[in-house]
This record gives C-alpha cells, sequence and structure tokens, in this order.
C-alpha cells in the first residue's frame, strides 16, 4: 500500500522565537538569549525563522526587545528573518531593524479580532492594506496570517467560508503566503480538509501554509491530512513552544523537531539536522524551566 502523493520538499517556517516566546509568563528574555536561540536554529538548518513581533510592547512585553534580537544575530544569507507587524507603525520599526520579511495577521472570528487586535476582521484587513503596499514597495515580502481557522475560543466552529474569504483578501493585497492557524489546537483532519477545500478555491494550495498548535495532540495528524492534500509549507516551533496570549489554554506549536521527524520518516527533504535541532530544543526549554514539548527531543536527547 502507498500513500496518497506527497511533496518531494517541504519549507518549515520555525515560529519559535515568536510564537513560542511571546506566551511566556516570566521577565523578558534577554535579546542575547533569544539571538542565540535564532542564530542556532539558523545553524541547524532552518532556513525561515520568525524572530520577532513589531506589536504593542503593553499588548505583549516578551516582544518589546524584538528590534535589539535583530541586531544581535548573526545574519546567514540564505536565512529570512520575519517578525509580525500589526500596521504601518510596527511595520516601520519592522524595517528600521532589517527584516527579510513581514507577516500581517488577521482572523476568522470577531472576537478572536478584536482581543487580538483590537479592531474588527476588515478593520484589520483595512489596516494591512497599506502595510503590504508599503512592505512590497521596500522589496519586502509580506506573509499573511488567519487564525482561528477551525475553532475560535470565543465563539466556537468558525464557517470555512469565511475564512476563503479572508485568506483571498489577504492574496488579493499581495501576501505571497497564507498561514492557516488552528490557533486552539481544536482541528482534526475532516474538518481542516473541508476548511481547506474552501480555502483552496481561492487561494492556490502552493500558497497556502499549515499552522498547528498542539493542544490535544492532533498537529502531526492534520499536517499529514493537509501534506496530502498538497500543502508543502508548515510552521512549527522548537521543543513546541508557545501558546497565543489571546487563546487562553492554547497550547505550543507542533514541536518542529517532530515535525522533521515525521518528514524524515516520508523521506521528504527539509535541509534540517534533527540532532542539532535537539539539542537548541534541549538547552531552551531548560532555560525557561520548562518540559520539553517535543517527544522526539525527548526521546533523541
Ligand atoms: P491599539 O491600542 O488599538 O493601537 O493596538 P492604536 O493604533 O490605537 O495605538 C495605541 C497606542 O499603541 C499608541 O501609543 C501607538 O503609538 C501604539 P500612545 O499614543 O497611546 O502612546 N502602537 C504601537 N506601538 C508599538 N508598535 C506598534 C504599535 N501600534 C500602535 N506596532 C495593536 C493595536 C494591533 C497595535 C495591538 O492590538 C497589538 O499590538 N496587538 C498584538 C497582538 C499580538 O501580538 N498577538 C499575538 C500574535 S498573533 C498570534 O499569535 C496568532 C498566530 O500565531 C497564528 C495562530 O496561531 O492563529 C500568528
Ligand atoms: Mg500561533
Amino acid at each position: 500500500m502507498a500513500l496518497l502523493s506527497l511533496p518531494k520538499q517541504v519549507k518549515i517556517v520555525e515560529v519559535g522565537p515568536r510564537d513560542g516566546l511571546q506566551n511566556e509568563a516570566g521577565p523578558m528574555l534577554s535579546a542575547n538569549i533569544k539571538a542565540n536561540l535564532i542564530d542556532r536554529l539558523a545553524a541547524s538548518g532552518l532556513r525561515h525563522i520568525e524572530a520577532a513581533a513589531f506589536v504593542h510592547p503593553k499588548w505583549v512585553p516578551q516582544m518589546a526587545n524584538s528590534a535589539q534580537v535583530l541586531q544581535q544575530i548573526t545574519r546567514l544569507s540564505h536565512v529570512s528573518y520575519s517578525a509580525l507587524t500589526p500596521n504601518l507603525q510596527g511595520l516601520e520599526r519592522a524595517l528600521e531593524a532589517g527584516v527579510d520579511e513581514v507577516a500581517v495577521f488577521g482572523a476568522a472570528s470577531q472576537s478572536f479580532s478584536q482581543r487580538n487586535t483590537n479592531c474588527s476582521i476588515s478593520e484589520g484587513l483595512a489596516r494591512f492594506e497599506p502595510v503590504a503596499k508599503a512592505a512590497l514597495a521596500a522589496g519586502i515580502k509580506v506573509r499573511g496570517y488567519v487564525s482561528v481557522v477551525v475553532d475560535c475560543p470565543y465563539e466556537g466552529a468558525v464557517s470555512p467560508q469565511v475564512v476563503a474569504q479572508v485568506s483571498d483578501q489577504l492574496l488579493q493585497m499581495g501576501c505571497h503566503e497564507i498561514s492557516l492557524g488552528d490557533t486552539i489546537g481544536t482541528a482534526t483532519p475532516a474538518r481542516m480538509l473541508d476548511m481547506l477545500a474552501a480555502v483552496a478555491q481561492y487561494v492556490p494550495i502552493s500558497q497556502l501554509a499549515g499552522h498547528c498548535h498542539d493542544t490535544y495532540g492532533q498537529a502531526l495528524a492534520n499536517v499529514m491530512a493537509m501534506l496530502q492534500a498538497g500543502v508543502s509549507t508548515f510552521d512549527s516551533s522548537v521543543a513546541g513552544l508557545g501558546g497565543c496570549p489571546y487563546a487562553q489554554g492554547a497550547s505550543g506549536n507542533l514541536a518542529t523537531e517532530d515535525l522533521v521527524y515525521l518528514l524524515h520518516g516520508l523521506n521528504i527533504n527539509t535541509g534540517i539536522q534533527l540532532d542539532s535541532l535537539v539539542k537548541v530544543g534541549n538547552d531552551i526549554s531548560h532555560l525557561l524551566g520548562r518540559q520539553n514539548g517535543s517527544k522526539t527531543g525527548i526521546t533523541l536527547s
């Protein structure tokens, strides 16, 4: 028996330094520690690293030193260092810090959009338009996120049609990639694929990414389903760090180590050295005083 067709190569977007660390309750990690984490992730073969977020520091205090983090990393020319930019003010800060790519982030439910960005879905999209325009004019690629693509922590089940419409608008404004966020990790493969089918009516599958949080341990199952549907970009977080400050109970993203283990086992090339990555995951877990959230990481230690 053979699996349905799978991509030969998968792009992994490492979101640990942003999605992972943004939720840490303790004092802000120093720029030096974050830059060292990012450098080690790059050294283990990750080529797309979401390094920072130029959001309001009162909303997400852990990201307040984003400019210093970007200043302190040792840049590798083949690595893209990106950051979240919710508005023009965020974009200006990001451009000044020399990011390679930015990301705007919308949602598919009104309540989540309000809590996360203090505006409605359409107000958020209207804010992103000039951000995308200015970033593209500056020669910077723009990624678009859609949060709560299956369930919202405040409103419950989300309509796939709304996800499709928000994704379409992000594509129309020039986003090269749309990352579909199962923010609270409640999705199971059939629901994920229903949502994907609706979005794929508007956005080519090759421009979609899966962003699975692992709250219910479903992230790898959802990745597998999306892989078979043709998605070849996935977001993950070293040691499964993270959560979302505006989604109570949401656990970290799928651990990058577990994703890499799956992909290599399927003979899919990632360019990542798993043993180096495992060491990075162990070290950051130790530093944060957390249990490593990657089963692969624990097993290979
Ligand atoms: P706001 O308060 O509505 O903004 O926040 P405002 O435009 O009314 O301005 C109010 C003040 O904020 C002003 O300062 C601005 O200068 C300042 P004041 O005049 O009062 O002194 N301000 C800023 N300061 C620094 N950087 C900025 C900025 N913008 C305004 N960029 C805003 C609106 C969007 C800024 C705020 O709600 C915010 O920062 N939200 C960020 C929330 C966030 O980062 N959430 C986590 C990331 S998203 C996520 O994790 C989901 C994802 O992983 C996918 C998934 O899992 O689903 C991507
Ligand atoms: Mg997330």
